[in-house]
């Protein structure tokens, strides 16, 4: 199968230029300028923009959280990240306590096998660090799941001790393997949340006021000493506030390997939302917290000065209905998480391009080529050049999009970005060179989707 995307517009990390791409049986065989090749189906890109499809590295479908289960199955969850612009996720498989690492990736390679229509690669959580897991973690490697998430939150589900996470970071050390770490500090915010509840504060709102910055900083720092201490690179996922921010670039200045990524979410809402009326603050209700509106900026900044590598989205549905109202007498009981996998590419188009926060090469370096790096996936994906999978989003820079429960695909009966319209619109998104997205039509086939065996992190 050839697919020739004519006249386009190319855009990667690090180039910008006007060319053809020919695509055959799924790989970029050819750019150049004006290709004299035949295919079997011929795209007129003139006027859009030819970026490499987004990478989101870090999903969560079908996954069992809160007494609940996130609403979007690797089905809904990647058609939804089709329609955004996304053509790779990794998604966080769980291995849970008194269960091996094994039966866990086995589970969700159940989960997304028949059902994904895009490419997938699974993180592995950690809810424990014992003989058994520390030594799996090898065999995980092997089969190419090479980062792990650890936790310094959820005390009694996934939280490790200390110990724990330095004897995981010590391991992946020595395995080529990546920790990516979730940084609160549990302990303090179980005190926080009881004291809360006992004062009956039982509001959304306190779900963010029982979860303050400095314990999020204070869990980076943690993790950042740690990880020199076993001589391990770090990966920090969804940082929310400038506190942790300054312990990554304090880490990055001393020239430590520390990474973090951030989330439209802490990009585009703020603490005022949990302020909306009646239980809709419950909407937003995820670990870390939104931030008062002072912490975007540093964000961006962030950003567009490389202390921040990666935007991804945390995206974790809940329905309002009959998940998040499960939290209607406490907020301590109200699922973590909210959706976000098909808005990402255009919010992070809109606040970072066309408010000219970033150029359009970071826009595809932070949204697709750097976890591609991070994770193992450079340059089969993350990219645009010859021998690259062709995963390629045609952007017009010039469309708009208006963003609505009613009309966006995550299965999921709210969207936190209700009404807002973004500059830019994702007009056809092609997965290993097949044209899954055309406008509004999904014509990818569930279950095309492959697993991706990932090697191990390199700097990006
Ligand atoms: O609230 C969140 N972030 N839910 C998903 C689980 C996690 O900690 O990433
Ligand atoms: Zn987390
Ligand atoms: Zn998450």
């Amino acid at each position: 199968m050839k697919t020739l995307i004519r006249n386009g517009h190319v855009v990667t990390a690090t180039d910008d230029y006007h060319a053809d791409i020919l695509i055959v049986d799924g790989v970029i065989e050819q750019i150049g300028k004006t290709l004299l090749v035949e295919a079997d189906r011929e795209i007129d890109a003139a006027g859009l923009l030819v970026m490499p499809g987004g990478i989101d590295a870090h999903t969560h479908f079908d996954m069992p959280f809160g007494g609940t289960t996130s609403s979007d199955d690797f089905l809904t969850g990647t058609r939804a990240a089709a329609f955004g612009g996304t053509t790779t996720i990794v998604d966080f498989a769980i291995q849970q306590r008194g269960h091996s690492v094994q039966e866990a990736f086995e589970t969700w390679l159940g989960k997304a096998e028949g059902k994904a229509t895009i490419d997938y690669g699974f993180h592995m959580i950690l809810s424990e660090a014992t003989s058994a897991t520390l030594h799996d973690m090898q065999g995980m490697v092997d089969q190419g799941v090479t980062s792990f998430k650890m936790f310094t939150a959820y005390p009694g589900v996934f939280m490790v001790d200390d110990g724990g996470i330095f004897k995981a970071l010590q391991r992946a050390s020595d395995i080529g393997g990546l920790i990516a770490m979730h940084a609160e500090n549990g302990s303090v915010i179980d005190v926080l949340v009881e004291q809360a509840l006992a004062q009956g504060h039982t509001a959304p709102k306190y779900h963010a006021l029982t979860r303050p910055p400095e314990a999020e900083a204070e869990a980076t720092h943690r993790g950042i000493v740690l990880a020199s201490l076993a001589n391990a690179p770090l990966y920090i996922v969804h940082l929310s506030s400038y506190h942790a921010l300054d312990e990554v670039v304090q880490a990055r200045d001393r020239g430590q390997l520390v990474f973090a990524e951030t989330c439209p979410q802490y990009l585009f809402l703020s603490y005022d939302n949990y302020e909306e009326p009646g239980f809709d603050g419950a909407k937003y209700v995820m670990s870390p917290p939104l931030r008062p509106k002072e912490h975007q900026a540093k964000l961006w900044k962030g950003l567009g000065t490389n202390d921040l590598q990666v935007v991804s989205t945390d995206h974790c549905p809940f329905c309002m209905k009959e998940q998040k109202a499960l939290g209607r007498d406490s907020f301590a009981k109200i699922p973590n998480g909210a959706p976000g996998v098909e808005t990402r590419m255009s919010l992070v188009y809109d606040g970072g391009v066309a408010q000219q926060r970033l150029s359009l090469n970071r826009f595809v370096e932070i949204t697709a080529t750097a976890p591609a790096k991070l994770f193992g996936m450079f340059p089969k994906k993350g990219t645009i050049a010859v021998g690259s999978d062709g995963d390629i989003v045609l952007f017009d820079p010039n469309g708009s999009t208006y963003w609505s429960t009613k009309t966006a695909h995550m299965r999921v009966d709210y969207n936190p970005y209700e009404g807002r319209t973004t500059v830019g619109s994702v007009r056809m998104v092609l997965s290993r060179g097949e044209v899954i997205v055309d406008g509004e039509t999904f014509c990818g086939r569930d279950g095309r989707g492959q697993f991706l065996k990932r090697s191990s992190f390199k700097n990006p």
